[in-house]
C-alpha cells in the first residue's frame, strides 16, 4: 500500500491475515497428486496485491460484517483471480513467461499442469463457498451463482474471449469498456457486492446499488491502469513483462484511445467511485483507500 496511515495499517493487517487463511485453504504440496498441488500453491501463494479480497473485506467493513464470515468469500475471489492469471499467461492466450516476479505456471511446471492447476483452483473456489459453515445454504447458493456469473461467458471468460478476438483491432470506446467490464470489472464488482449476502442487506437494496456502482467504476479503472502500466511500468516492478500488450497488438485503452484520454477517464472513474461511497452509511474509508490505490499503483 502506498502510505501507511490508519487505513494502510489496517490493510496491512488484513493482508497478513488473508495470506494465512489462503494458504490453509489449499491442499498441502506433499499431498498426491503432488505436482498439481505444488503448481496450485506456486501460483496462488506468490505475492499478488490481493486487491479483490481486500475490496471484499472493505465492503464487509462498510456493511458491518464479521471477518470470519468474510474469509471464505475473500479466498474464493482470489482463487478465481489466480486461476484466470494462470490461463491468461498460457501460450494459447497471452503467452507470457513472467508473473509476480517469477516464471509463469506453465514455464515453471508444464502446460498440462498449468491448465489443470487453473481448473482445480477454480473448482476449489466454489467448494469453499459451498462449505461456508457460518451462513445459510440459500445464501451460499447466491454467492456461488454471483461468482459463477462474474467469471463465466458473460463475465471474465467472455471478456477474455473478446480480448483475444480483437487482437490488431482498434475497438471504439463502448467496445473497450464492455471488454474491460467483463474481463476484469465483473470480478471486482462481485468482490464488493458479495458481502451484501452476509449483511441481511442491512442497508437495503440501495446500499447494494451504490456498492455495485463503486465496484463497476473501480473495476474499469483498475484494468485501464493495468493497460497503462504495460506502457509506463517497469518489468522488475510489475513482476510481469512490460510491453507484452503492445508486442501482441492487444486492444488496450491506451492503444485505442491514447494515453491522455485513458488517464482522464481513469481519474473520472475514481471520482465517480468515491462519490458512491458518500451514499453509504457505514465506514467506507478502506473502500476509498483501495479505489485510489487501484489507479495510483505502480504494479
Ligand atoms: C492482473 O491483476 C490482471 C488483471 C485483471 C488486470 P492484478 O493486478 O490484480 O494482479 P496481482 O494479483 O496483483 O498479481
Ligand atoms: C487479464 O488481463 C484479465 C484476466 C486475467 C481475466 P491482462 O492480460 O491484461 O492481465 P495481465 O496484464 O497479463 O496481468
Ligand atoms: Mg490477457
Ligand atoms: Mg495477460
Ligand atoms: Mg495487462
Amino acid at each position: 500500500m502506498p502510505n501507511l496511515d490508519a487505513q494502510g495499517l489496517m490493510l496491512e493487517r488484513l493482508l497478513q491475515h488473508f495470506e494465512s487463511v489462503l494458504s490453509l485453504n489449499l491442499p498441502a504440496a506433499e499431498e498426491e497428486p503432488c505436482g498439481l498441488h505444488q503448481a496450485m500453491r506456486y501460483s496462488v501463494l506468490s505475492g499478488g496485491k490481493r486487491i479483490r479480497p481486500l475490496l471484499c473485506y472493505a465492503a464487509g467493513e462498510a456493511l458491518g460484517c464479521g471477518q470470519q464470515e468474510l474469509d471464505p468469500l475473500a479466498v474464493s475471489l482470489e482463487l478465481m483471480h489466480a486461476y484466470s492469471l494462470i490461463h491468461d499467461d498460457l501460450p494459447a492466450m497471452d503467452d507470457d513467461d513472467l508473473r509476480r516476479g517469477r516464471l509463469t505456471c506453465h514455464k515453471a511446471f508444464n502446460e498440462a499442469t498449468a491448465i489443470l492447476a487453473g481448473d482445480a483452483i477454480q473448482a476449489k473456489a466454489f467448494e469453499i463457498l459451498a462449505d461456508h459453515k457460518l451462513i445459510a445454504a440459500e445464501r451460499r447458493a447466491r454467492l456461488i451463482a454471483d461468482l459463477a456469473k462474474a467469471c463465466g461467458s458473460m463475465g471474465m471468460a467472455g471478456g477474455q474471449a473478446i480480448d483475444l478476438e480483437s487482437i490488431g483491432i482498434n475497438l471504439d470506446l463502448p467496445a473497450l469498456q464492455h471488454m474491460h467490464q467483463l474481463k476484469t470489472g465483473a470480478l471486482i464488482e462481485c468482490a464488493v457486492t458479495m458481502p451484501c449476502y452476509l449483511s441481511d442487506l442491512r442497508d437495503g437494496q440501495n446500499g447494494r446499488h451504490y456498492l455495485k456502482t463503486y465496484g463497476r467504476k473501480v473495476g474499469l479503472a483498475f484494468q485501464i491502469k493495468d493497460d497503462l502500466l504495460d506502457i509506463e511500468g517497469e518489468t522488475v516492478t510489475l513482476g510481469k513483462p512490460q510491453g507484452s500488450d503492445q508486442e501482441a497488438g492487444k486492444p488496450t485503452f491506451p492503444s485505442c484511445v491514447g494515453v491522455d484520454a485513458s488517464r482522464k477517464l481513469m481519474d473520472e472513474l475514481l471520482e465517480d467511485a468515491l462519490a458512491q461511497l458518500e451514499q453509504l452509511p457505514g465506514n467506507t474509508k478502506l473502500l476509498a483507500t483501495l479505489a485510489s490505490f487501484a489507479i495510483k499503483r505502480d504494479r
